[in-house]
């Protein structure tokens, strides 16, 4: 098994803490296990893990440096490799490793190509996930060299969303570059925040209303955990809620009627089946219980595994411990490799 940890992108801290997690859970006798840490040009590197892997806080990204195609020549078949991509953000979640891994022909955890890219970038994902018919909060896709920034356009968008709106880089994770912002002097500031990270952004009006969260496993049949709630620290669950002073509140399992967690399983399958993933999705609610109900916030197709995340929490809380939650994850991307596989030998 290969891990890949690091990354070019804001959240290449958060995946190296991620990969300690992943690397000292994983179990050496049944998996050998390489960790390739990206860094932040780009090169990949061999890390030799040290026996005490569980006490490192981060994995480092530090060794020889290795070319991709080395790293996957030997991927043969008395030795299968499964590779398990655990960066978050652009150059990771977003398609690019995947498609990277697709040539490569070798299997690997979570969404493919298409799934990858769609639940990545707010903008797409959200004209996908209405065309489905999937509740969400009302938005505008924004794209910066189309963008006139005229004061008519900024008034324009606050009279549709209302005068607190979220200002959100399409191609983000962990909050990076997302603001709250209030009148048109505030919004101007927050789309330029958020157009540092990508030319594209997305303003959303702001929901009212509880932040819920299910985890999602399996490529055509889905199995969903026991809900989580977040109650921020911060006015909003920000990078320093989640990473940092860890000041949010974590519920599991969220206090819900069985018929709420009825409507947002219907809802969290038919999201993660209209963005394509497989694998595994967290999938992020914002609840108006008196008001529309569960509007879908977005799926995370590479979420945080951090101790303190939500995902490999609300697995735990549902009976999945962290070892067999990495082993479903494995098998779930040998079926998808094997599908494919069967497709590609067809011409
Ligand atoms: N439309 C909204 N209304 C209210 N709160 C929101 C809205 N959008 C985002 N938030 C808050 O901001 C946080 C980060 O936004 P999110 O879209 O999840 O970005 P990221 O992909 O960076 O996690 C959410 O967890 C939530 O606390
Ligand atoms: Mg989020």
């Amino acid at each position: 098994m290969v891990v890949l940890y690091g990354g070019q992108s804001a959240e290449h801290e958060v995946s190296r803490v991620t990969a300690a997690h992943v690397l000292a859970a994983i179990d050496r006798s049944r998996y050998t296990v390489e960790a390739i840490g990206i860094d932040r040009d780009g090169q990949w590197r061999l890390f030799e893990p040290p026996a005490d892997v569980e006490s490192l806080p981060a994995l480092p990204v530090a060794g020889t440096i290795v070319s991709p195609p080395e790293v996957f020549a030997d991927s043969n078949a008395d030795q299968l490799t499964v590779v398990l991509p655990l960066l978050h953000g652009p150059m990771g979640e977003d398609g690019t490793v995947q498609g990277l891994l697709e040539l490569a022909n070798v299997p690997y955890v979570g969404a493919g190509v298409l799934g990858s890219a769609l639940a990545m970038d707010k903008a797409a994902a959200k004209a996908t996930l209405s065309a489905a018919g999937v509740p969400q909060a009302r938005w505008r896709a924004i794209h910066e060299p189309a963008w006139s920034g005229d004061e008519d356009a900024i008034t324009g968008i606050l009279h549709d969303l209302g005068e607190t709106v979220f200002v959100k880089p399409a191609n983000m994770g962990s909050s990076v570059g997302v603001s709250k912002a209030t009148g048109s002097a505030d919004v101007r500031v927050a789309l330029k925040e958020a157009f540092r990270y990508d030319e594209w952004a997305v303003v959303e009006e702001t929901i009212v209303g509880r932040e819920l969260e299910l985890a999602v496993l399996g490529n055509v049949e889905l199995e969903f955990s026991v809900p989580g709630e977040i109650v921020p620290g911060a006015e909003f669950y920000d990078y320093d809620d989640k990473y940092v002073d860890g000041a949010a509140k974590l519920i599991i399992p969220a206090e819900l009627s069985r018929s709420e967690v009825a409507e947002m399983e219907r809802l969290a399958a038919q999201a993660y089946r209209a963005l394509r993933v497989e694998g595994m999705g967290r999938v992020d609610f914002l609840y108006e219980p008196n008001g529309r109900g569960f509007l879908l916030n977005e799926i995370n197709t590479i979420p945080g595994f951090t101790p303190i995340s939500m995902y490999p929490k609300m697995w735990e809380a549902t009976g999945l411990s962290y070892p067999r939650l990495i082993d479903t994850l494995i098998e779930l991307a040998l079926d998808r490799h094997h599908r494919r596989s069967a497709k590609r030998q067809l011409d």
